[in-house]
This record gives C-alpha cells, structure tokens and sequence, in this order.
C-alpha cells in the first residue's frame, strides 16, 4: 500500500446557510471557530505520522469565511505537514471573500489551487439557490486570483434547478466559460430531507431532463477545450485535480476536522458531523478496518467514475488477481455497457450518467 500523501481539512463554517446544502456546517460564530481550531491542531498532530504531502485540500463549509487571523491558524497548521513534495494545494472560497489579503496570505502558505462555489448566474434560480453573483464581480475577482499569479482555478456549477430550461442551463454555461478557468465541477440539484428545499417538498426536476442538461454540459465544455476525466469535473490539460483523483484512484487521505472522511492505514473513517461532540473530543462516528474484498470493491467503484477508468495491470498488480476473476466483468463488457481500452476498463461513455446501476451490477 502506497504511503499516505493526502489531507483534507474541514472548516464547517458559513456566513450563511443554503437552502440545498447537506454538508457539516454551520453559521460563521468566533466563539465555536476559537474552541475549534485547537481542536483542529489536537487531531492532527495525533494522527499525522509525518509522511510527506503531494496535496492538501481545505475545504468546507467555507474555509473563506474565518477571518484573516483564523484563516492563518489554519494555514499554520498545514506548516506541522512535510511539504517539501507538495505538488496541490487547494482552498475553497466564496467570491464575496476574495480580496488581495487573502490571496497573498494563501501564497505565502503554498495554496496554488483556489475552488470557488458560484454555482449559477442566473437570478431566476435565486429562490433555490439563495446564492447571488454578478458577473462582472465574479470576472475581476477571479482576474485578480490570476494576476496574482493562482492560475489554478476550480469552480462549482449546480445545475437541474426547479424552474430552469435547456435555454438557461446554456446561458449559465455561457457565463461559466467565459471566465476562462481550467476546471469545472458540475453538480445536478439534489434535494435532500434535511435540507430546507426538502422540508419545503420541492421536486427534483424530471429525469430526462437532467440527463439532457448532463448531455448539454458534457457537449458544451468538451467543445471548448475542456476533458471530463470524471463524471462531474472537466479540465483543461494538466488541470485535473491530483487531490481528488487521490480519491478516485482509491489512495489513502487523512481526513482532519468535523464532518471530514479519511482512509488511513487500511481504515476509512468519518468523523463526526456533530461540532459539539467533535468539541468535546468525540472525534470518530464510524471506523470500518478494510478487508481485501472490500478495498477491491472501493478500487471499482471509485475507479469507475474516472473517465479514463481502471487500469487492469495495475490492478492486478496490487492485489494479485485478475478484476475480471472477482467481479462480472466479462457480462458487462459483452452487452458494451463496460469497454476495455488500451489495458483500461471503463464505463462505456455512452452509460456514463447511468453508471450507478452499472456499479450495482458489478460490486
Ligand atoms: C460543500 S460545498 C463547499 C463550497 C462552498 N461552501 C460553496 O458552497 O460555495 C461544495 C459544492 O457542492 C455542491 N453542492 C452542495 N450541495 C449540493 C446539492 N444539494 N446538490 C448539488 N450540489 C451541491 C456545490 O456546487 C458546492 O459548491
Ligand atoms: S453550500 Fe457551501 S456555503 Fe452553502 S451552506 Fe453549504 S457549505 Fe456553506
């Protein structure tokens, strides 16, 4: 097993709640931020067992959202890490925060990859979203990043809106690519129980309207220069993101903060979600100790959402069998629903959007 080389932080801090989002978080309170972050240290200097770091991804919440002094705590932080090999360091922010400070303050600490959370442009999907951009804003802000020499730039675009049309999606799509970054991830609406769009009952849009808006997508960036590498992110060349491919490609991360999953030394964890028992030293809800079979199972399924797909020498290489002597390859590639290519085998691109029942099949 290839040493850990990956961190992800979690900062569970928003200036506010959005009426979609189910991830560990809560509203911006320097009181909780500053029993936090101590809290944060303890649980890394436990855990780090001092390997060197190729990517670091700190994440949210809204890691933007501490302020300036939080924020180097943070980065600080990061300083415990050997990052002598650090290849990718990542920082999740929301425009309304970016300004020269901050961006200096990144680069002092090696952040070379900024990922912002726009989502949509469009005013009409303001009621669902709750998120407001101006365009022109997001345009110098993320010109300002560039200037100041982060070319690296992700962002986050939610589509399947209630309400919205081909025609909008397309003029959302519009906006996205004119402000010319090398990295989109692309995310259909979901709308789950707990969040305010699911207390209030609002419908996902219909099916073959998402796969169509999926399609529009897929078309749209493919032809202006961008690859999909997975099934919701596309890169211009040599902007993939090596922390999430770490993910996709079923290598080991340590996973740091409330609500953040790790896989470590054969063990993935999630962490509490709750920041009160997170605070009072709870650190752990689940612990699960990998077996063979089950690390197998990971490799396809997170394999599997690679457009590229898995390599079957290296598989076979790590575990010492054959993919197809564990799992129902042969079926899957005889009625074309997987393909193998070039020693690669993969979802056939045309099942791409269906590949959850195709995992079903397999694992
Ligand atoms: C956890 S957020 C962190 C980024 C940052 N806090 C923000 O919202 O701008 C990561 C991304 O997940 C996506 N996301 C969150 N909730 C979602 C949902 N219910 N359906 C689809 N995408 C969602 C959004 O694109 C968001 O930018
Ligand atoms: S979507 Fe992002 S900004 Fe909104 S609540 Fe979730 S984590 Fe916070």
């Amino acid at each position: 097993m290839e040493e850990v080389s990956s961190v992800y932080i979690h900062i569970p801090f928003c200036h506010k709640i959005c009426p979609y989002c189910d991830f560990c978080k809560v509203i911006y309170n320097s009181s909780w931020v500053k029993a936090y972050l101590p809290k944060l240290k303890e649980e890394i200097i436990e855990s780090y067992m001092g390997e060197d770091i190729k990517t670091i991804y700190i994440g949210g919440g809204t890691p933007s959202a501490l302020s300036m002094e939080e924020i180097e705590y943070v980065l600080n932080l990061t300083d415990i890490f050997n990052k002598d090999k650090l290849e990718e360091f990542t920082f999740e922010c929301n425009i309304e925060d970016i300004n020269n400070d901050l961006i200096s303050l990144l680069k002092r600490y090696g952040v070379n990859r900024i990922s912002l959370g726009i989502e949509s442009f469009l005013e009409q999907n303001y009621p669902y979203l709750k998120r407001k951009n101006d365009f022109k804003e997001v345009e110098n802000k993320i010109k300002m990043i560039k200037d100041m020499g982060i070319t690296n730039i992700n962002v986050d675009l939610i589509y399947a809106i209630p309400g919205e049309e081909l025609k909008d999606l397309k003029e959302d799509i519009k906006y996205f690519l004119k402000l010319d970054v090398p990295h989109i991830s692309t995310y259909s609406l979901m709308i789950q129980d707990n969040t305010c769009l699911g207390i209030d009952k609002v419908k996902e849009i219909p099916e073959e309207l998402d796969y169509e808006m999926y399609e529009l997508i897929q078309k749209t960036l493919t032809k202006n220069g961008y690859t999909q590498y997975e099934i919701s992110n596309y890169a211009k060349e040599g902007y993939e993101s090596k922390h999430n491919l770490v993910y996709w490609c079923n290598l080991e991360y340590y996973g740091f903060g409330c609500g953040a999953s790790g896989y470590t030394f054969g063990v993935r964890y999630d962490n509490t979600k709750s920041l009160t028992n997170y605070l009072n030293g709870k650190r752990r809800d689940k612990e699960e100790l990998l077996d063979k079979m089950a690390i197998m199972k990971y490799e396809v399924i997170l394999g599997l959402r690679k457009t590229k797909g898995i390599n079957i020498r290296e598989f076979y290489n790590k575990y010492g069998v054959n993919i197809a002597d564990v799992f129902p390859v042969k079926k899957l590639l005889q009625n074309k629903e997987l393909l193998y290519i070039d020693g690669y085998l993969k979802i056939n691109p045309t099942y791409l959007y269906v590949m959850n029942e195709i995992l079903i099949k397999l694992v």
